[in-house]
């Protein structure tokens, strides 16, 4: 069992590290914005595996290597012997032996784990079916950018208990917020994780209810990939867990919402609320650039001893 440092769930960093990364990426963002962004990963290079589609979460990975002097390796199924039925093990010893970090995004969360454990380097969750870390970083950036401290706040998550609900339950933990969760019955989130976080994370089946002076309101697909065959038994199950202005209405006066897209205008958010000019899901979006940079720094640097 190898002890490198790996990012698999929020769990992985001590909430003050997961504080420094968030701070990390705010300078990281400015020195883009300033140009005078320091080229520190020269010469290192991103094994990024991709058995499941993605826009913002390879460009952010590839474009923040490449801005920051380091190479990414874009590697998916089709293309690799992992889609021949090599073992993960076999391939993450491989892979490990010539790359400096490796992010994966597959289905089961096992995979994820399995692969960590046959790495020799850092590996990151970039979406498993149980987790999405790398996203709650971007989000918890922009929480942070708009209004300081999420600490003692209340988020609404509204929609599917699935793996960005999951991992919302993590955030709450090691940011120290409430989150209450407004999904139909049937679609909870895994009951071991809120049996652990019982303290902080409740189920209210009703969107208004659950909806009613939250700081923020998040929300995702109601059918994530692999689910694609349920998508029409889900968008009746789902249908009156809408992000739109009649839930934000009942939320905090100030309340901003989120979405880690892709998103389906009339489903789980309005049109309106998506092409809002003052929504912060842009941001939130960009922030996956700068979060995972800092996230890439941290980790490179443990690696480093
Ligand atoms: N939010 C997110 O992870 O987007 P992609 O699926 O486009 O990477
Ligand atoms: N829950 C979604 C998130 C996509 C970024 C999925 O897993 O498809």
């Amino acid at each position: 069992m190898s002890k490198t440092r790996h990012f698999l769930t929020l769990l992985d960093f001590s909430s003050s590290e997961l504080r420094q990364i968030i701070d990390r990426a705010i300078e990281l963002k400015r020195a883009r914005q300033t140009g005078t962004e320091q080229r520190r990963f020269k010469g290192k290079v991103l094994g990024m595996i991709f058995e499941k589609s993605s826009t913002r979460t390879r460009v952010s990975f590839e474009a923040g290597m490449a801005q920051l002097g380091g190479h990414a390796m874009f590697l998916s199924p089709s293309s690799t012997q992992l889609g021949r039925g090599e073992p993960i093990k076999d391939s993450a010893r491989v892979i490990s032996s010539m790359v400096d970090i490796v992010m994966i995004r597959t289905f089961g969360h096992d995979v994820v784990e399995e692969f960590a454990r046959f790495s020799r380097v850092p590996v990151i969750n970039a979406l498993s079916d149980d987790y999405h870390p790398c996203q709650l970083l971007a989000d918890m950036q922009t929480w942070v950018e708009h209004r300081g401290s999420i600490s003692g706040r209340s988020v609404c998550w509204v929609g599917d208990g699935n793996n960005m609900c999951q991992s919302y339950i993590n955030a709450a933990r090691q940011f120290d917020f409430e989150l209450r969760i407004a999904c139909p019955p049937g679609f909870e989130p895994r009951d071991d994780l809120l049996a652990a976080n019982a303290d902080r994370v409740r189920i209210e089946h009703d969107p208004l209810e659950a909806a009613r002076g939250a700081d923020l309101l998040v929300t995702d697909v109601w059918a994530s990939m692999g689910q694609e065959a349920e998508q029409k038994a889900r968008a009746r199950a789902f249908a009156q867990y809408q992000v739109n202005a009649e839930l934000l209405a009942v939320a905090a006066s100030d309340a901003l919402y989120m979405h880690c897209l892709p998103a389906h205008r009339g489903e789980e958010i309005s049109a309106e609320l998506m092409d809002a000019p003052d929504t912060v899901i842009w941001d939130e979006a960009e922030n996956r650039l700068h979060a995972q940079k800092a996230l890439l720094e941290a980790l490179l640097e443990s690696a480093a001893g």
